[in-house]
């Protein structure tokens, strides 16, 4: 098959990533998507980097094997300490979720004070640190570890008085901050960005990297004449290596078509 037909690959820990592939299905409605969420592992976000790395090599060389033109790592955590890997380990362009959205949280700010939450690994990592502070060194991050949201999100807990309540007591560091923006250093997180949105109130500006990283597949495949121009009907699939079951109920709660028509499928991890 000519490379520019192949799907584009992307992979999360879970279903995170899912708001990344919503975006590129809406910036890129020409072009296949495979979807990996290795819930059976997840969360990525307390475990030892190595781990993560590994993890993001074996479905990077899965997914590259299966045939696709370029992968998303859809994934904070495993962007943090794995891109650069994936990178130079796959003969296809390899994207990651922290520079689109450090771009999009400098060019948000007005007071010059940015917030970011994450996992821990993604906030020891202080790559969002380092990605703001080279676009614009005089800006102040002020960075969260909140490991509570991701199993908040994998099990389908996304409003209420409970979540709330983790929400509000999760982000009481930032309090003071007089940050302006806050992005979302975590792909599980826009999920609960109407109450993280409520607890920090309308003047702070709530950033996901989602849209800015399908910007950036937009503009590498044209860049890399990899666009498809075939005007067959896209196909998207999805795999996890937990249960398959629970993946199409929560596409079908939170995704609207063609993500609930989509084939869904279970693999064994490791891969
Ligand atoms: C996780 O698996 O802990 C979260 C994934 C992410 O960092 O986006």
């Amino acid at each position: 098959m000519e490379t520019s037909r192949l799907p584009i690959g992307v992979f999360d820990s879970g279903i995170g990533g899912l708001t990344v592939m919503r975006a590129i299905q809406e910036r890129l409605p020409h072009e296949s998507v495979v979807y990996f969420g290795d819930r059976a592992r997840c969360p990525y976000g307390d475990r030892q980097p190595e781990e993560v790395i590994r993890f993001s090599e074996e479905i990077a060389d899965y997914l590259f094997a299966s045939g696709i033109k370029l992968l998303v790592v859809a994934c904070n955590t495993a962007t943090a300490v794995a891109l650069h890997n994936l990178q130079e380990r796959l003969p296809i362009p390899v994207v990651g979720v922290i520079a689109p959205g450090a771009l999009s949280a400098v060019r948000a700010t007005r007071n010059r004070r940015i917030g970011v939450i994450g996992t821990s690994v993604t906030v020891s990592s202080h790559a969002y640190r380092k990605a703001i502070c080279t676009i614009a060194p005089d800006i102040v991050v002020h960075e969260l570890a909140c490991p509570l949201f991701v199993p908040l999100v994998e099990r389908g807990q996304l409003d209420g008085d409970h979540v709330e309540a983790v929400v509000r007591q999760s982000l009481k560091p930032l309090a003071g901050s007089d940050i302006d923006s806050l992005v979302l250093g975590c792909t599980h997180y826009p999920l609960l960005a109407p109450i993280i949105r409520r607890v920090m109130g309308a003047a702070v500006q709530v950033i996901s990297s989602a849209d800015a990283t399908a910007a950036h597949v937009a503009r590498l495949l044209a860049e890399r004449n990899l666009r498809n121009t075939d005007s067959a009907k896209p196909m998207y699939r999805y795999l996890t290596s937990g249960d398959s079951a629970s993946l199409k109920v929560a596409l079908a709660n939170w995704f609207a078509e063609p993500v609930v028509a989509a084939a869904v499928e279970h693999v064994d991890a490791p891969l």
